[in-house]
């Protein structure tokens, strides 16, 4: 298995890896608005033949409300077939690692369902992530979601 940035010609594999996974699906234009603004805060997670497996789409806010530059996970997901195997964790670090050393982030952010257990699982008990509020109705079917943050 290998973890490395994102390409242009990545974006495909990542959107069918998202639609095999998320409900929360987006235009290719909008993976590629984040791969020419932010090239170094998206990474997949190939198989041996180059298939992705897995990605981590992430992104500097672009106004942030309290003036303090942060990074955003859009959206992670692996594969059914590759999950426990650590990538999730691994494609978290690597972009965490970027937000902030590249882009000078303070902290990260993200919003998960908050029936999510195997997300909120990675996120608050192997990445140390808090619950920073709820936000209510969050998504399309009205589930709230947990809105999280980890400082660096
Ligand atoms: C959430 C998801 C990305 C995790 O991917 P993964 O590669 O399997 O995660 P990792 O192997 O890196 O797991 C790291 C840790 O996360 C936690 N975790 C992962 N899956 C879990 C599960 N099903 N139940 C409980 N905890 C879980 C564990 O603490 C795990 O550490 P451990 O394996 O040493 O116990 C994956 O389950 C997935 O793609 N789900 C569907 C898409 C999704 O929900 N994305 C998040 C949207 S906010």
């Amino acid at each position: 298995m290998n973890i490395r940035e994102a390409t242009i010609d990545d974006l495909l594999g990542m959107q069918n890896c998202n639609l095999h996974n998320l409900p929360e699906n987006y235009t290719l234009r909008y993976y590629l608005y984040h791969a020419l603004t932010w090239p170094q805060l998206s990474y997949v997670a190939e198989d041996e033949k180059g298939r992705v497996v897995g990605y981590i789409l992430g992104k500097m806010e672009e106004e942030p409300a309290d003036g303090i530059p942060h990074g955003h996970v859009t959206s992670i997901s692996v594969l059914r077939s590759y999950r426990r195997l650590g990538l999730a964790n691994k494609l978290m670090k690597q972009s965490q690692e970027a937000m902030r050393d590249v882009f000078g982030a303070k902290f990260v952010s993200l919003h998960v369902r908050q029936t999510n257990r195997a997300a909120i699982g990675l996120y608050r008990d192997t990445l140390g992530f808090e619950v920073h509020g709820v936000e209510k109705g969050y998504y399309a079917d009205g589930e709230d979601a947990l809105h999280m943050r980890l400082n660096f």
